[in-house]
């Protein structure tokens, strides 16, 4: 197959962990015979040092010409006074995730094996390890609802429309029926009328098409403590943007080093964005210090979802694995036990690239 994929890989680590799921990328092309066509742009802080925006029409453009878009990461202090819109981050991503009705995000929460140590949870909570999917709605709620500040007052709308939870819901039971086949909704519903509706949809989509999958519902103070308690009880939890904003940022904390996870914005048509679930770390970038592996588990989810590459993809995240097991790790994962080897970004990336 042949494929294109738009390249943007920001500020900070972004460059450097990109370098490496390019190289895992046209390995993979290289072993079953694809070819991916990699456009390189600029995005965020480096696209406004450049061209004064942080997502410039001509990078835009290739994403529209793309079949998909590998990110990697954008912002750090040099652009920390901008206005909230013109910010590297809420500049380039929000406007991405809307232009492609990226409604769809996916971000993975599990434990490695043999990364027990790095998770803050006690040993007797994780034990076994966990695998559960934060599933957010994108773009809808209150980070794109009416907004206004003026003296004395701002305000910021939460608005739902039955056909954004359908759809959402209903993607979050297709990913229960093919992993552990329950879903957790998280809303307020005690509290917001758009939760109290969320709610209500969720119940009637499960009960006319899926009433074969478990469904529980939690309010969101009350699932942020379950998170913390039974995190290997969840498996697809579903919730809307702003709630999935700080969930997911949860989930990832538990699972030890936001250096091992990807994730993956989709829509209707599998078009995604796939980006790894931490920041451009500007205190470590251009050290050779990063974690590859959450960029390199973002290439790997593109394969999967936006081009049906289900081998190609479980090829990449058993030579993870493998590389794993082998005790090799970065300085974010590195406990100090017997049988660990430090290893730099780059270093990271070649012994990946030797166990596809
Ligand atoms: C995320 C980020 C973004 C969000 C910001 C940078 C706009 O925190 O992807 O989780 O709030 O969605
Ligand atoms: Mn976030």
């Amino acid at each position: 197959m042949k494929k294109k994929v738009a390249l943007l890989p920001g500020d900070g680590i972004g460059p450097e962990v990109c370098r490496e799921a390019v190289k895992v990328l046209d390995k993979i092309a290289d072993k079953y015979g694809h070819e991916f066509i990699f456009e390189e742009k600029k995005v965020g802080g480096a696209a406004i040092d450049e061209f004064g925006e942080p997502l410039p029409n001509d990078t835009l453009e290739t994403c529209q010409n793309s079949d998909a878009i590998l990110f990697g990461s954008v912002g750090g202090p040099k652009w920390d006074n901008l206005a909230p819109e013109k910010r590297p981050e809420v500049g380039s991503l929000l406007p991405l995730r809307k232009k492609f009705d990226l409604f769809v995000n996916l971000r993975p929460a599990r434990l490695f094996p043999n990364l027990e140590s790095t998770s803050p949870l006690k040993d007797k909570i994780i034990e076994g390890g966990f695998d559960f999917v934060v599933l957010r709605e994108l773009t809808g709620g209150i980070y794109f609802g009416k907004k206004g500040k003026e003296e004395g007052r701002a305000f910021d709308e939460m608005k739902y429309e039955r056909h954004e939870v359908e759809r959402i819901t209903r993607v979050a039971f297709e990913a229960a029926k093919k992993r552990k086949g329950k879903v957790t909704n998280v809303d307020k519903s005690n509290v917001l009328l758009t939760s109290v509706f969320w709610r209500e949809v969720v119940n009637e989509v499960h009960q006319a098409e899926y009433s074969d999958v478990e469904l529980e519902h939690l309010y969101i103070d009350n699932a942020t403590m379950q998170i913390l308690v039974r995190p290997k009880d969840f498996d697809v939890i579903l919730t809307s943007n702003m709630f999935g904003d700080i969930l997911s940022d949860e989930a990832a904390q538990i699972s030890g080093s936001l250096g091992n996870l990807p994730s993956a914005s989709l829509n209707e048509s599998n078009f995604g964005l796939f980006e790894p679930a931490g920041g451009s770390a500007p205190d470590i970038a251009g050290k050779d210090m990063a974690n590859p592996i959450a960029q390199i588990l973002s290439a790997s989810m593109m394969l999967k979802y936006s081009f049906s590459m289900d081998k190609e993809s479980e090829d990449i995240d058993q030579a993870i694995k493998k590389s794993l097991e082998s005790g090799f790790r970065t300085g974010d994962i590195f406990s100090g036990k017997e049988g660990e080897k430090k290893v730099g970004t780059q270093e990271m990336g070649k012994i990946i690239l030797e166990n596809i």
